[in-house]
C-alpha cells in the first residue's frame, strides 16, 4: 500500500459553513406507479450543486468528516489504475451523463432506468459516515443519497429475492484500467437481501453537498458503513436480485483474504495485517501516523449486529 505524502488540512467551518445552506425538507415516499411521472431533476442530480435539494439527518452529526480534498485524492478505483492517485487523475474520462441502471432478476419491475428518473423519486439526504478500508486507513465522509431499501422496494422483489447484486460498468474507453486484467471485470458487490434493506445501507449520489466527483464512484454507488470499503461498489449500472449467494470481486480474486460479508471486525484480522487498529487519513505525521482502535461493525453494530445472530463471523468474514 502507498503511503500518502500531502499533508492535508481539515477545513471545517468551509463545511460547516455549507452545511448552514441546505435546506429542510419534507420526506417523501412515492411507489413505483410515480416512477415515470415525476418531473425528472435535468438540473439536480449531475449538475454539480445539490444542497438545496438535500436534508440533514443526524446520522454522524458528533463526527467530523475529512476535507473535500482528503476523500477526492486518496481512493481505490481500479477500472482507473491501482495507485491512491490514479483514480483523481485519470477518472475524467468516465462520462456520468447519461446513465442507466438495469433492474433485473427477481423482482415485478424489471427494467432500464435513466439514472435521473430513477433517483428522482427520493429525498435526498445528507448522512455523515465512518468509512473504514479493508486496508486499515479510514476516513469520515459526508455522503449524499438515498436510503437503499427505498429503492429496492419499488422494484417489488419476489419471495426469490434473497440477495442483491451490483455491477460497475464496463466501458474501457471511459475506464482505461479496464484494458487490464488487474481484476475480473466488471466489479460486483452484493449483499443479502436483510443487509440491503439496513436502515444504514444508502445509494449515494454526492458528497460534501455536491455530486459524487467521478474518482469516487460517480454518478452512483453503494455506501454501507458497517463493512470494509471494498463493498462500497462504485459507478453501478445493474441492479440484480436473485436466490444464490453472488461470488464477489475480491471475494473471486483471494477468498481467503476476502469474505462475502467483509463486516469490519477488529477480531478477525486479513492473513496479511492485523485489523484491529486503523490509520487515520491526513492525522498525525508521516512517520507516525495518528491510529485508533478499530470498532466491530465499524462502530454501528446497534444498527445491524442483529442481522448476523448466530453466525460465526470468524468463519463468515
Ligand atoms: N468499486 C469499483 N467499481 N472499483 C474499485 O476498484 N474499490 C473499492 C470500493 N469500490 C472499487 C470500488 C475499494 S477497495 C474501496 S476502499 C472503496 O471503493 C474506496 O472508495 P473511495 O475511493 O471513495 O474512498
Amino acid at each position: 500500500m502507498k503511503k500518502i505524502t500531502e499533508h492535508y488540512v481539515t477545513n471545517e467551518s468551509d463545511y460547516l459553513n455549507r452545511r448552514e445552506f441546505i435546506k429542510k425538507g419534507a420526506q417523501f415516499g412515492v411507489g413505483l406507479t410515480a416512477f415515470n411521472a415525476l418531473p425528472s431533476m435535468a438540473e439536480g442530480v449531475y449538475g454539480g450543486e445539490l444542497s438545496d435539494k438535500i436534508i440533514k439527518t443526524n446520522y454522524g452529526k458528533d463526527l467530523t468528516p475529512h476535507t473535500f480534498k482528503q476523500i477526492t485524492n486518496y481512493n481505490n478505483f481500479y477500472e482507473f489504475g491501482t495507485g491512491k492517485r490514479d483514480p483523481v487523475k485519470n477518472a475524467h474520462t468516465l462520462k456520468p451523463k447519461p446513465w442507466h441502471i438495469e433492474a433485473s432478476g427477481e423482482c415485478a419491475k424489471q427494467g432500464v432506468y435513466d439514472l435521473e428518473d430513477f433517483i428522482a423519486p427520493y429525498q435526498l439526504e445528507e448522512r455523515i459516515y465512518r468509512f473504514r478500508c479493508v486496508e486499515a486507513w479510514s476516513m469520515v465522509i459526508p455522503w449524499v443519497g438515498v436510503p437503499l431499501a427505498s429503492v429496492l422496494k419499488t422494484f417489488q422483489p419476489t419471495s426469490k429475492a434473497k440477495y442483491i447484486v451490483f455491477k460497475t460498468l464496463v466501458d474501457s474507453e471511459q475506464m482505461p484500467g479496464q484494458k487490464r486484467s488487474t481484476l475480473d471485470w466488471p466489479y460486483v458487490e452484493g449483499l443479502t437481501i436483510a443487509e440491503a434493506m439496513n436502515p444504514l445501507s444508502m445509494l449515494a449520489v454526492g458528497l460534501y453537498g455536491k455530486t459524487l466527483p467521478n474518482q469516487n464512484g460517480a454518478p452512483l454507488r453503494l455506501v454501507v458503513p458497517w463493512k470494509y470499503g471494498f463493498k462500497n461498489i462504485k459507478s453501478i449500472v445493474s441492479i440484480h436480485f436473485q436466490e444464490h449467494a453472488p461470488i464477489n470481486t475480491w471475494q473471486d480474486q483471494a477468498s481467503r483474504e476476502y469474505g462475502f460479508y467483509a463486516n469490519v471486525n477488529p477480531n478477525v484480522d486479513h492473513p496479511r495485517w492485523s485489523q484491529a487498529r486503523e490509520r487515520v487519513i491526513g492525522q498525525g505525521s508521516f512517520f507516525s501516523p495518528k491510529k485508533r482502535k478499530t470498532e466491530m461493525f465499524n462502530g454501528y453494530g446497534d444498527e445491524v449486529a442483529h442481522l448476523y445472530t448466530g453466525l460465526d463471523l470468524k468463519k463468515n468474514f
